[in-house]
């Protein structure tokens, strides 16, 4: 009698601090989850703009003005605004973020944003979102490409 009413509360007191943060988390569902609302035919959308040192001139501006605070100079996430804010950031220069993810798919995220990922909305035009698409895979490439040539 005397052993349990000593045990019961001591369970209590281990317990409940573990089960409430669980409750509360926001990410219960998985990380890349929300992806799911990207339409198909957005994601089916093919890059009208081939990848070329003009596509990457015209991306360069917008990266700087308006993702390098986040993503960073060299795209691996690293940006001042993503650490001030502790934003979960991934990598470009590593050739897996990326490799699932369509053209299209990557348009409508910079176009519609995502989490905390701030929209472009009608900000860019159509070609220059398509630029930016272009640039962001290009991280993985011009690493692969440094050390091939090392
Ligand atoms: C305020 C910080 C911030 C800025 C500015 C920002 N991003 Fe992001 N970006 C994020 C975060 C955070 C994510 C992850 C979003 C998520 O988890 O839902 C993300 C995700 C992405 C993704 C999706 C990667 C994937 O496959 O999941 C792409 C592509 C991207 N950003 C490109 C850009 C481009 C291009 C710009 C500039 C036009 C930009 N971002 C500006 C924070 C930012």
């Amino acid at each position: 009698m005397y052993k349990l009413a000593l045990v019961l509360p001591a369970f209590l007191l281990v317990a409940a601090p573990v089960l409430t943060p669980q409750q509360s988390s926001p990410n219960a569902t998985g990380q890349n989850s929300g992806y799911s609302a990207i339409p198909v035919e957005a994601a089916k959308q093919q890059n009208p703009v081939k990848p070329s040192p003009e596509s990457t001139a015209r991306a360069k501006k917008w990266w700087a003005m308006d993702c390098e605070m986040c993503h960073n100079k060299a795209g691996d996430g690293k940006g001042e605004t993503a650490k001030e804010m502790k934003l979960p950031m991934m990598d470009f220069t590593n050739p897996d973020t990326l490799k699932d993810r369509t053209d299209g798919e990557i348009f409508y995220i910079i176009k519609n944003g995502h989490n905390n990922m701030p929209a472009e909305g009608p900000r860019l035009k159509a070609e220059e979102v398509w630029d930016l698409v272009n640039h962001v895979r290009a991280f993985a490439k011009k690493k692969d490409a440094d050390t091939k040539t090392q």
